[in-house]
């Protein structure tokens, strides 16, 4: 049966501004709630899609939806905020995100994912109504592992970039205050999101822009490389179902440690269906009615060439399957893409 969530909650989105925590807050506010949106709106990309999402977000929410600036690793500021609002729910979308810029500009991460990670979980253990705190962890955890699907018992020690080292210390760090402090928390490892409003330093948005200005796209490793393409939607639906299930605070080991009591969990969002990059490329060009001018180049230091979701544990406790085929998920993105930028 699906859970909702407690009537009247005052919830807390970080990153408000971006793709995935705008698309999450729409949809919180459509629901009724309270929500309250935090981001730095930093420069990462196009500041000016940052604040069109804001528009979107303020205009469905009304006067249940207040956007604050505030950076993450302020942490007096975070407090105070914390401090000042009973959020009943914390959704954490706010950080540094991107594997290929981890590699330019380390410290970013260092700071928003860290620091910034440290300081949202330290200032909430003053939160005396929540009921859980929900956070963005990646599929790049799994770093080069050939176990594919990747399941959340894999071992998740060989991160290949920063980027997903600041993901995996997220994950160690929402266990220690869960076990510590009794916070519940759940860490959805996302698989590559592509969707309306989306990023764009990602594969689908950068395509398309090449294609419809006929320049060449660049295709890693001769194309040998395969994602689980997610649309968000079932993010956004997967991600409020999630928050609805509490975890409980269970000794949550099966390796043989004692001690291990937590209601920290980690769950798997991703479609289940992998693409290669060349099928990804063929259903776009099919959306868009151009081809593509591929030139093809070396591996990335940092990528990693597969990626597949085991959604075993997200289907057992949320009966939720994911819907959206990437041919339907492409013409909706090619839709949004080319009514926003005509
Ligand atoms: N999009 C994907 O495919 C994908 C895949 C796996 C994981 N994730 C994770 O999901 C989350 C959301 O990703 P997204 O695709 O929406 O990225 P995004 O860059 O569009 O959104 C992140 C937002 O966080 C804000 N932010 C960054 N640092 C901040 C700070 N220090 N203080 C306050 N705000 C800050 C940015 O301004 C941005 O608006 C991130 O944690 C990301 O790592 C995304």
């Amino acid at each position: 049966m699906k859970k909702i969530l407690h009537p009247n909650s005052t919830i807390l989105v970080t990153g408000a501004a971006g793709f995935i925590g705008s698309a999450l807050a729409e949809r919180l506010l459509s629901h009724n709630f309270f929500v309250i949106g935090i981001d730095n709106l930093n420069e990462y990309y196009d500041v000016n899609l940052k604040l069109d999402r804001l528009k979107r977000t303020e205009a469905a929410g009304r006067e249940n939806f207040q956007f604050i600036k505030m950076d993450l690793c302020d942490g007096p500021s975070i407090k105070g905020l914390l401090r000042d609002h009973s959020f009943d729910y914390v959704v954490h979308m706010g950080a540094q995100a991107g594997v290929r810029y981890s590699l330019e500009n380390p410290q970013g991460y260092i700071d928003s994912n860290i620091q910034g990670f440290f300081n949202l979980l330290d200032a909430s253990k003053s939160l005396t109504r929540l009921k859980h705190f929900v956070y963005a962890s990646s599929s790049s955890v799994y770093g080069g592992s050939k176990n594919l699907p990747f399941s959340e018992s894999e071992n998740v020690s060989r991160p290949v970039s920063l980027y997903a080292a600041t993901k995996a210390c997220n994950e160690l760090m929402a266990f220690t205050y869960s076990h510590l402090h009794g916070i519940p928390l759940t860490g959805v490892r996302l698989f590559t999101v592509y969707g309306p409003w989306g990023r764009p330093d990602m594969a689908a948005f950068g395509f398309l822009r090449k294609i419809l200005a006929s320049e060449e796209i660049e295709i890693f490793n001769n194309g040998n490389m395969k994602r689980d393409f997610t649309f968000i939607d079932d993010v956004v639906e997967s991600v409020l179902r999630v928050l609805a299930e509490i975890p409980l605070a269970l000794d949550t080991d099966t390796h043989g440690y004692e001690n291990a009591e937590s209601s920290s969990r980690i769950l798997n969002i991703g479609n289940g269906s992998p693409v290669s990059l060349m099928e990804f490329v063929d259903i776009l060009e099919k959306c868009v009615g151009k081809k593509a001018r591929i030139k093809f180049v070396k591996f990335q230091p940092g990528d990693v060439k597969s990626t597949f979701a085991d959604m075993t544990e997200f289907k057992h406790l949320t009966g939720f399957e994911f819907r959206t085929s990437l041919e339907v998920g492409l013409k909706k993105f090619v839709s949004w893409y080319t009514s926003y930028f005509k």
